[in-house]
């Protein structure tokens, strides 16, 4: 059986710590389909177009697949036959948001499961608004994110 799952987030850019979490998906599944949300409400930095092509050049896997998407999740992931949805968790304080959302989208699609996975310890308080914070402050990130996003945060920056 080919075996489909898809990582959804909004990538604002992407991390070190969702690079670990998608190896490790990698491991479990033939196929991983990382989905870039548009996400409007949390206004991002990059666009969407941008977040894309960072987790395109980060990632290294024939098994990946990243696409962007402005729909609910649950309907992008029927769309490419997906029943398996990553979350990464990284600590207690982001249970109860992804307990919440896993609660909806099985309500929103019944056959849809959510698999947790958590990234290794040195990642486990990486997030990407702190990570333009620190850049935005002059902060070095470079333990955090791929090269590109460094790239990517430099430009902004001095746009
Ligand atoms: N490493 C580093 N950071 C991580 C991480 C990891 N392994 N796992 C989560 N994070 C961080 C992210 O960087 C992000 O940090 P920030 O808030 O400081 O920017 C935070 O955790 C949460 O981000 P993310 O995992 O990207 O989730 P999200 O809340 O931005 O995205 C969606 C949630 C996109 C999955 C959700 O909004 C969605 O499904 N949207 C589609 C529309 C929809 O279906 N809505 C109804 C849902 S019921």
């Amino acid at each position: 059986m080919n075996s489909k799952a898809i990582y959804p987030g909004t990538f604002d850019p992407v991390t070190n710590g969702h690079l670990d979490i998608i190896q490790r998906a990698t491991k479990l599944f033939d196929q991983v389909i990382v989905a870039v949300a548009e996400n409007p409400k949390k206004q991002p930095w990059f666009t969407l177009a941008e977040r894309v092509r960072m987790v395109e050049a980060a990632v290294d896997s024939q098994k990946v697949t990243v696409i962007g998407f402005n729909t609910l999740l649950v309907d992008c992931a029927r769309q490419h036959d997906t029943a398996v949805v990553i979350r990464g968790l990284r600590a207690v304080s982001d249970f109860e948001f992804e307990f919440q959302l896993a609660g909806m989208n099985r309500r929103l699609s019944p056959d849809l499961e959510t698999v947790f996975l958590t990234p290794a310890e040195q990642f486990s308080f990486v997030s990407s608004s702190m990570i333009r914070e620190i850049a935005q402050l002059g902060g070095d990130v470079s333990a955090f994110v791929p090269t590109v996003v460094m790239g990517a945060l430099a430009t902004k920056l001095t746009d």
